[in-house]
């Protein structure tokens, strides 16, 4: 088989065979096929498509490059949930001590932020000594006593997907639908868990910009899971406005620390509680996702959630001490109030753009190499629909380096007003 037989194949957009999915997967794995040919053939799979059939020989072969986690001494069902990312989304930290708290396993693998959007293992380590990569024996002892344990991914996850990352990345590549599922499922499926639920965003701040797209994505992906044997729905979710009120490291923990002790903004809980219930069902708690809500409500109102995410952070060594003055604990050097300079109603609150404001304060990286300041970020003021009067406050800045007056003008473009009303946007517009 040759390297140039495929790509010519998928540049005139036939269909690819088992085979040859394999044939180049291997080759990216054990570094037979050079980068040029990959880069061609990614290329290809962005102007002619995939169908399910190739996209899920795709996974499954991405799925083979590396370490699959062997969940099987966790007893019970392990759920598992994935968010295609966004700004302010900080459901991880809520969601797993709320189904935890309920009896479900949650042996959950993380990753870190990278330009606009956070990444869940950069938030936990705003905590003070909470430690990312437990032993394989550690991680599973710590699942069966107390339900939860949330790690950085193993190295060597999915291999493959780490090679086509990085060339997607610099050879415009990144926004394929083929592309995305395969990446994110063959992820999922190598983590172990028994039932994904896919938290699907579309908007601004999304990969998908509609919902059709976003739709389409997680159909893809439900497929695929069904094809591999997996339980597997998706929620289709506004990000068209951060998620919350905060982004940032530290700020985020706060606001998730505000949700579990029932203080928290009411999008935030709905989301979680939602999602909750899916998961709870997906793992046969209950035998609707409506009976599964009314469980993880009341394990929140309860604050049994809460006192699960303190052991779970205390189990990974953090210093819950912290949550008791949550004031010092989000305290940065610097901050500045962006004020409003016109009158009007809030139509749109650009998601991705204040993620870059406030990866440029510091919260989050430009490079994979790039160190984080995790008391970092924005407060937001005001959300979608509010009348805003000149000289409201729109949110804070904080940073602990001096906060330049470009970073504040870039903050107040991001929130659009006009004289028209608007209703509230829907936060969920499907669950598949
Ligand atoms: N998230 C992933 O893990 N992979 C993609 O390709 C896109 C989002």
């Amino acid at each position: 088989m040759r390297m140039v037989d495929i790509i010519e194949k998928k540049r005139d957009g036939l269909t690819l065979t088992q085979e040859e999915i394999k044939f180049w997967i291997e080759g990216v794995t054990n570094n037979t096929i050079p980068e040029y040919q990959t880069s061609a053939l990614l290329m290809a799979i962005v102007l002619k498509g995939m169908n399910v059939e190739e996209t899920t020989v795709l996974t499954e072969a991405m799925l083979h490059s590396g370490d699959i986690i062997d969940l099987t001494a966790i007893a019970g069902k392990k759920v598992d949930k994935h968010s295609t990312g966004g700004v302010g989304d900080k459901t991880t930290i809520i969601l797993s001590p709320l189904v935890a708290a309920a009896g479900a396993k949650v042996a959950k693998m993380s990753g870190r932020g990278l330009g606009h959007t956070g990444g869940t293992l950069d938030k936990l380590e705003a905590i003070p000594g909470y430690n990312i990569s437990l032993t394989s024996d550690a991680f599973i002892k710590q699942v069966n006593d107390i339900n939860v344990a949330v790690v950085g991914q193993t190295g060597n996850l999915v291999y493959a997907d780490k090679v086509l990352y990085s060339l997607r990345d610099v050879t415009g590549t990144v926004n394929a639908l083929p592309l995305i599922a395969s990446s994110i499922m063959s992820k999922k499926l190598a983590g172990g868990a028994d039932c994904i639920l896919l938290d699907v965003k579309y908007g601004e701040g999304a990969f998908m910009k509609t919902v059709e797209d976003a739709r389409k994505l997680a159909e893809t992906m439900i497929q695929i899971g069904q094809n591999l044997g997996r339980e597997v729905n998706a929620m289709l979710t506004n990000m068209n406005q951060p998620l919350g009120n905060a982004i940032g490291n530290a700020l985020e923990v706060r606001e998730a620390v505000e949700t579990l002790k029932n203080n928290g903004p009411k999008d935030l809980e709905e989301l979680c509680l939602v999602a909750a219930g899916y998961m709870l069902f997906q793992a046969q708690f209950v035998d609707s996702p409506e009976k599964g809500y009314d469980m993880a409500l009341e394990t929140l109102r309860s604050g049994k959630a809460y006192e699960v995410f303190l052991s779970w952070i205390a189990a990974q060594g953090g210093d819950i001490s912290v949550f008791e003055d949550l004031d010092t604990f989000t305290h940065a050097t610097y901050s500045k109030e962006v004020i409003a300079n016109k009158e009007g109603y809030l139509h749109d609150l650009k998601a991705m753009e204040l993620g870059l404001v406030s990866m440029h304060l510091g919260a989050g990286r430009q490079t994979k190499e790039d160190t984080i300041d995790y008391k970092a970020g924005i407060m937001l003021s005001q959300e979608v629909g509010n009348k805003i009067e000149v000289g409201d406050v729109l949110a804070t800045l904080y940073s602990d380096q001096e906060i330049l007056e470009s970073h504040v003008q870039d903050a107040v473009a991001c929130f659009e007003i006009n004289n028209d009303t608007i209703e509230k946007p829907e936060l969920i517009a499907a669950i598949l």
